[in-house]
């Protein structure tokens, strides 16, 4: 017999059963329909112990890692602890550890949060306020490495969180956490594949994430980053990056100034349309406003880029959800 925890229940899956069996037969109404791996209503979420590969085949890489599977086709044979899909993200406390500005408009928040918020870099999170103000933000930390959770906000005139961020956050202040939510990480990429990032804005933080796991983890491959912005001063952590470049042979970094009239001005996304090749085998990662991955998606396509190999974050507008 195998144990199956399922929010309070504690069930038996007997020898040969699959888990979508065993909750029906508890009395879980799990949904489902084909009942043969193919139609994946019946997805669930390991949060403790792992599925077998054969209740993840047809699911992403990003999904594998993070221990989603397909309940009816999957029978354990150790302990597994599940949540249905819908649920996986969770809620949790978290302490400001330290808020401080990158620029002008982008201030970094670093958050100590409980240890069963698991994540990883390049998905997002819900910061809630309180009051109904809760707003989608990218996470840029590494939890192999840092024990907190860091997100770069870009402060917006006017709007109701940012007013909350610049005027009422402080060290020690308690408030919550929700998700996480993505799947633009670095999962499914060949260490000695070339990897690009290209991201506009904030769109550096996801971007950030997923470059430190990657080196952390030995890529091999060439990696281009690039990052653009409207003015200078966007460009939040060059110097950063441009130090990172000499510790890193196989990394490079390239930045725009949309109102830069100079050389090193322009867009983002011309500058790496113009700048990619070997497209067909490069593992994307795009990350800023609908527009520009939306342009990028479909340049990037048409000039040989696979859609299987484009992992993407897009950011909506704050009335939006992301
Ligand atoms: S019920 Fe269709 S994939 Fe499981």
């Amino acid at each position: 017999m195998t144990l199956l925890t399922y929010r309070e229940a504690a069930i038996e899956i007997e020898p040969g059963e699959d888990v979508l069996s065993a909750l029906l037969r508890a009395e879980i109404d799990a949904p489902h329909s084909c009942r043969s791996g193919v139609c994946q209503s019946c997805m669930h979420r390991a949060v403790e112990g792992k599925p077998p590969a054969a209740a993840q085949q047809g699911l992403s890489e990003a999904q594998k890692a993070l221990g989603y599977f397909l309940a009816c086709v999957c029978v354990p044979d150790t302990p597994l602890t599940v949540v249905p899909a819908q649920e996986a993200e969770s809620r949790a406390e978290a302490v400001v550890h330290s808020i401080d500005r990158l620029s002008g408009e982008v201030v970094r928040l670093r958050l100590e949060h409980d240890a069963d918020f698991a994540y990883r870099p390049g998905q997002f999170l819900e910061l809630i306020a309180g009051d109904g103000l809760g707003r989608h933000y990218s996470i840029a930390s590494l939890p192999e490495e840092d024990p907190f959770v860091e997100l770069h906000i870009r402060l917006h005139p006017g709007g109701r969180m940012s007013r909350f961020i610049a005027e009422e956050l402080a060290p020690r202040r308690r408030l919550h956490i929700a998700g996480p939510l993505g799947t633009c990480i670095y999962e499914g990429v060949d260490p000695d594949q070339p990897m690009t990032l290209i991201g506009s804005g904030t769109g550096l933080a996801p971007l950030i994430g997923v470059l430190r796991d990657a080196l952390r983890r030995g890529h091999r491959g060439p990696i281009r980053l690039y990052h653009g912005a409207r003015e200078r001063d966007g460009l939040y952590l060059h110097d950063h990056l441009a130090a990172l470049t000499e510790k890193h042979a196989n990394l490079s970094y390239v930045s725009r100034v949309l109102s830069d009239p100079g050389p090193q001005g322009g867009d983002v996304a011309t500058a790496a349309l113009e700048y990619e090749d070997a497209l067909p085998h490069t593992a994307f990662f795009l990350c800023g406003g609908e527009k520009l991955v939306g342009r990028l998606k479909r340049d990037l396509y048409l000039k040989g880029a696979s859609l299987k190999q484009m992992r993407s974050d897009t950011f909506l507008p704050a009335s939006a959800s992301r």
